[in-house]
């Protein structure tokens, strides 16, 4: 069984395996979106929130998202396990990116490898 991911700044969608966590079923299936760091649950890059569907988690820091943001739906894609179709907005720090650049022509999504890379200078 497996579930569809829809992340919706990008309209960017990958399935996701039962069992397997959203930042995993992201690169496995070669797409991005979704910034990766210690796929841990401990940086908070990966941060989601989840508009609509099933999910349950694994341990995430507290100071990643706190309870009342679990409460809301915010959640770490790398401890975030689908149990149905979700819609996914992106709140780590390419959506953080993406809110401040407008118009939108001016988009980009930062790959995995430039995430890696440490571009960090997200805030100018
Ligand atoms: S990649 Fe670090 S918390 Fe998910």
């Amino acid at each position: 069984m497996s579930f569809a991911i829809t992340i919706t700044h990008s309209g960017q969608h990958f399935e996701c395996a039962d069992g397997e966590n959203v930042l995993e079923g992201m690169l496995c299936r070669g797409r991005e979106g979704i910034s990766v760091g210690c796929r841990g649950g401990g940086c908070g890059v990966c941060k989601v929130r989840v508009l609509e569907g099933e999910y349950r988690t694994k341990t995430m820091s507290a100071a990643c998202v706190n309870a009342e943001e679990r409460a809301a739906g915010y959640a770490l894609a790398c401890k975030l396990f689908p149990e149905s179709n979700l819609l996914l907005e992106v709140v780590g720090r390419i959506g953080r990116s993406l809110a401040r650049k407008t118009p939108s022509s001016s988009f980009h999504f930062y790959t995995s490898v430039e995430m890696s890379n440490g571009v960090n200078n997200l805030e100018d």
